[in-house]
């Protein structure tokens, strides 16, 4: 058994402070575990999030050594074997008490993007798709809404413009509803106007930090960004449209106004 310095951020929304305990680590622990075992033996009051330590809940994000990462997932093993071990809050979001903060700006980002619109059924009472639109959508759904992709991104943390971008987490969504193959809401407008597809400069580190491995940048916002393109940008598409085209979607219901 080897003892390690944890350096863990503590305090509230009016200041904190960081402070060492010094806890002993067992073969196989996770930063988690660790955590938990400041908080039974050291600082009962420590404030931590988590629920299934298995990575799937997106509950324990915090920042290790200054690097997004779910502590559950983050076996002590991969930690640098010298040096204090950092632990603190995302920082994008406001923090409710230690390693807590609160991501109730996510929710609402979400309740703003509309909604599933099916398109109307075939003449036989079917819906028919093609497995390979299917395929497409199903890397979107793995997101666990940790959130660590919206920590990362310079646009929210760095820049603050959480009134102008929706964040990568929720480029996903559209990506989602808009790649959807039944889907039948045109929802690039909005992905432009509404959900600020342009402040991303496709820096892909989002695409780096998500535990789920979720091609981002490359299979969400650049293909969103390809479509606002075509649609607003492009005068032969422009003209294309004009003469032949009708459209194929219907748009996009209202967004709600919280
Ligand atoms: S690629 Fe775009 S969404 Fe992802 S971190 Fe960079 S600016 Fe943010
Ligand atoms: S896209 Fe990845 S990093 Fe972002 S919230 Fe979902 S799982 Fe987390
Ligand atoms: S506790 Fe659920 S992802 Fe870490």
């Amino acid at each position: 058994m080897t003892t390690r310095t944890f350096r863990v951020w503590r305090g509230d929304k009016s200041g904190g402070e960081f402070r060492d305990y010094e806890v002993p680590i067992d073969e196989g622990m996770v930063v988690l575990d660790v955590v938990h075992r400041i908080q039974a033996t050291q600082a009962p009051d420590l404030a931590v999030r988590w629920n299934c330590k298995a990575g799937k809940c997106g509950s324990c994000s915090c920042e290790i050594n200054g690097k997004p990462r779910l502590s559950c997932m983050t076996r002590m093993d991969t930690l640098p074997a010298e040096g204090p071990i950092t632990v603190q809050p995302i920082k994008t979001f406001p923090v409710i008490r230690d390693l807590v903060t609160d991501v109730a700006w996510n929710y609402r980002q979400k309740r703003r993007i509309p909604g599933f619109r099916p398109r109307p059924r075939n003449p036989d009472g079917t819906y028919r798709m093609q497995q390979e639109d299917v395929d497409r959508i199903q890397e979107f759904r793995k997101c666990i809404e940790c959130y660590l992709c919206q920590d990362v991104c310079h646009v929210l943390r760095d820049q603050g413009k959480l009134d102008k971008f929706v964040g990568p987490r929720f480029m996903i969504y559209l990506a989602n509803q808009e790649m959807h193959p039944l889907d039948n809401a045109d929802r690039i407008p909005a992905v432009r106007r509404d959900f600020g597809s342009g402040y991303c400069n496709i820096t892909k580190c989002c695409t780096e930090v998500c535990p789920e491995g979720i091609h981002i940048t490359d299979n969400a916002i650049i293909p969103l960004k390809e479509r606002v393109v075509d649609r607003f940008y492009d005068p032969i598409a422009a003209i294309v449209r004009l003469v032949r085209d009708k459209p194929t979607k219907e748009p996009a219901p209202a967004l709600d106004p919280d």
